[in-house]
């Protein structure tokens, strides 16, 4: 039977009402997501004690000394500053099998961050200090790159992580 223009003008209004559904369904979701991350899970965005004075970044602890180090309590953290269009320190060396803290400033714009081989992969943004954590499983060197672009020298932008 051939369809009428009045039927497959009612079809259309079924889809449109049903992507319509779709669509209002998926907000209510997200939005809910959200206020769940937001209120159980405390996901935020940075606040006073994440900030830093990027023209102060080497004069401002932990920067003014980017290095790895064991804090009193044990634990390995790796301080790691940019800036077009290195790393400081542009090597370092931690141990494998325990958990290093990375904490990252940039002292001009945004750098990315990313180790090849793991998952690490984070931006570092002027103004904010960037934290994750990461444990290497397997002994050797790792690069450390650049992924955003930053300016004329974005592709040489790299350093060196030794893990032993
Ligand atoms: Cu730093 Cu691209």
């Amino acid at each position: 039977m051939a369809t009428t223009p009045q039927t497959s003008l009612h079809r259309v209004e079924a889809y449109e009402r049903a992507f319509l559904m779709v669509s209002a369904v998926m907000l209510i979701v997200f939005l809910g997501a959200l206020t769940y991350a937001g209120t159980m899970h405390d996901v935020h965005l940075p606040g006073a004690g994440q900030r830093i004075d990027p023209r102060a970044i080497y004069k401002t602890p932990p920067f003014d000394h980017p290095a790895v180090h064991e804090t009193p309590s044990g634990d390995v953290e790796a301080v790691i500053t940019a800036q077009a269009w290195i790393y400081l320190p542009t090597e370092i060396h931690v141990p494998v099998n325990r958990q290093v803290r990375f904490i990252l400033s940039s002292a001009d714009v945004i750098h990315g961050f990313e180790i090849i081989g793991t998952n690490v992969n984070a931006m570092i943004i002027p103004g904010q200090v960037t934290q994750l954590t990461h444990t290497f499983r397997t002994p050797g060197e790792y690069r450390i790159v650049c992924h955003e672009y930053c300016g004329l020298g974005h592709h040489t932008m790299t350093a060196k992580v030794i893990v032993q």
